[in-house]
């Protein structure tokens, strides 16, 4: 049986050449039932170790394993048609050699069938992104706020306040394109400072909380659809989902309490043959 995926579905080619053209839409997805609603409209979808304190409870994205983003990115997977789908690889897993990170990324993409990895750092990553991609292993690069560095930077700073931050954030921007990443993900960078690295290199930046001038933007889909009611100053809540599923939870447990759930049309009064389960559709139609 042929395996070639529909040709809609995105490449790091497309997403390249998306460089200085169309905004490279993308947010966070962690499970295949998100994954089917916003695969139609987004070119790329990641499996973010944010993951770990968006859904798990973590304070930090530190404690996520290998294990737990092969789980996310199976589930994505099972529903991904068309945006390009990158997953995470967590703090601990990589830093220690180019072939301990050849190891972890060859796994994570063996076992969830996405498309490419990304790495959080800059220059010091450098030659592993290098050794990664020579040997096919595609890869976006994350820069600038680094949240799996919280500890060894003492919390989640914007970069770019000073001319010494802004000197490292552009050599570690030219070093990941040097190095054969995709794409690079600047988070948390002053909006100066990622539009200058923006028109710097020639890859494709992503930006989350640092410029519209970027060439994509990235957000956490939770955060965006408002589920917490705490966010950073950089999302815009599109939705206020935590309100309206408080609100639904709150009218179901009423009409529960009150025997006015389930109706006469919700249950089964074994008066008719056999009543069908819904049957979910293949991916392919
Ligand atoms: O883990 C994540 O979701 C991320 C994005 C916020 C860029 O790294």
């Amino acid at each position: 049986m042929s395996a070639i995926r529909p040709s809609r579905k995105r490449s790091i080619t497309n997403i390249r050449a998306q460089k200085g053209g169309q905004p490279i839409i993308c947010l966070t997805a962690y499970n295949a039932m998100m994954a089917e609603i916003l695969d139609p409209h987004v070119d790329l979808l990641l499996v973010g170790d944010s993951a770990g304190t968006v859904l798990h409870g973590h304070d930090t994205t530190i404690p996520v394993t290998v294990e737990e983003l092969i789980y996310h990115g199976r589930s994505v997977m099972r529903a991904n048609v068309k945006a390009l789908v990158v997953v995470d690889v967590p703090f601990g897993s990589f830093e220690a050699s180019p072939e301990q990170a050849h190891a972890t990324t060859t796994r994570i993409l063996k076992e969830t069938g996405a498309d490419a990895v990304k790495i959080e750092g800059g220059i010091a990553q450098a030659p592993t992104i290098d050794f990664l991609t020579k040997r096919g292993v595609p890869v976006m690069a994350h820069i600038g706020l680094r949240p799996q560095a919280v500890r060894a930077t003492g919390g989640y700073r914007i970069v770019g306040k000073t001319p010494e931050e802004c000197a490292n954030l552009k050599q570690d921007a030219e070093a990941v394109a040097a190095a054969g990443a995709f794409a690079v993900v600047l988070e948390g960078v002053v909006e100066p400072l990622a539009a200058e690295i923006t028109a710097l290199i020639d890859i494709p930046t992503i930006g989350i909380g640092a410029s519209r001038q970027c060439d994509g933007q990235i957000l956490v889909t939770e955060d965006m659809l408002g589920m917490f009611d705490r966010t950073p100053k950089f999302v815009r809540k599109f939705a206020n989902l935590k309100q309206t599923i408080s609100e639904a939870v709150k009218d179901y447990t009423g009409e529960a309490r009150a025997r006015s759930f389930p109706g006469d049309d919700e249950v089964y009064r074994g008066d008719k043959r056999a009543i069908p389960f819904p049957v979910k559709q293949s991916r392919e139609g």
